[in-house]
């Protein structure tokens, strides 16, 4: 099989494995698919096992958002030691980000994308990504609303990605940015929904 398949194939089925999910389940014994926003992030996870144990929540929550990021990140960072152009690191950050949306563990349903999203988005453009993740931050501690920080933050990326990088290097266009963030952004109606009914809860 061609190395870019594999490549691929690799960072769809491991950006699929459901961390938050298997961690919720073996260590809180929740099943956080049926609980809080049902999302399998490290919101959800830290939002849930809080109701039994504050302290486990916290762990499993950054444990989550920490292999959630980790998992695009390490098959871009192979692809990148194999000498893989640009357009292959870009295609499998949007594999990754699909992977994660929808996975094949999951009957194809999974998370919202974020923590994802902005691990592969970090390797790929370093400074726009740090802006975002200090606006999600400051969202964040502001808003306490984890949905609307982060789609912040995403809008904050995709501002500074064309301020930066006007020509994304090595492809030219900023596409791939915008697939990813439209996927975030479909994962997220029911939280936009909710926040304009302002029924979206605060963690
Ligand atoms: O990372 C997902 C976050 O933006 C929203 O999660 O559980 O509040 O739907 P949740």
């Amino acid at each position: 099989m061609n190395i870019n398949l594999i490549l691929y194939l690799s960072a769809y089925l491991i950006a699929g494995i459901p961390f938050g999910y298997l961690l919720a389940k073996q260590f809180a014994g929740v099943d956080i698919k049926n609980a809080g926003s049902g999302n399998i992030g490290a919101t959800n996870v830290l939002r849930v096992v809080k109701e039994k144990d504050p302290k486990l929540a916290k762990k499993l929550g950054a444990a989550t958002l920490f292999l959630d990021a980790i998992k695009g990140i390490i098959v871009i960072l192979v692809a990148k030691m194999l000498g893989a152009p640009e357009s292959v690191l870009w295609t499998i950050a949007v594999l990754s980000v699909v992977g994660h949306c929808f996975s094949a563990f999951l009957m194809f349903e999974g998370g919202k994308g974020v923590a994802t999203g902005f691990g592969v988005l970090l390797v790929m453009m370093p400074i726009p990504a740090l802006i975002a993740i200090v606006v999600w931050l400051a969202a964040g501690k502001g808003l306490k609303i984890s949905s609307l920080s982060s789609l912040i933050a995403l809008t904050a990326f995709i501002i500074a990605s064309y301020i930066l990088y006007p020509v994304v290097p090595g492809i030219g266009s900023h596409a791939p940015i915008w697939i990813i963030a439209i996927i975030i952004f479909y994962k997220h109606i029911p939280n936009i929904v909710r926040l304009f009914k302002h029924e979206e809860a605060k963690v």
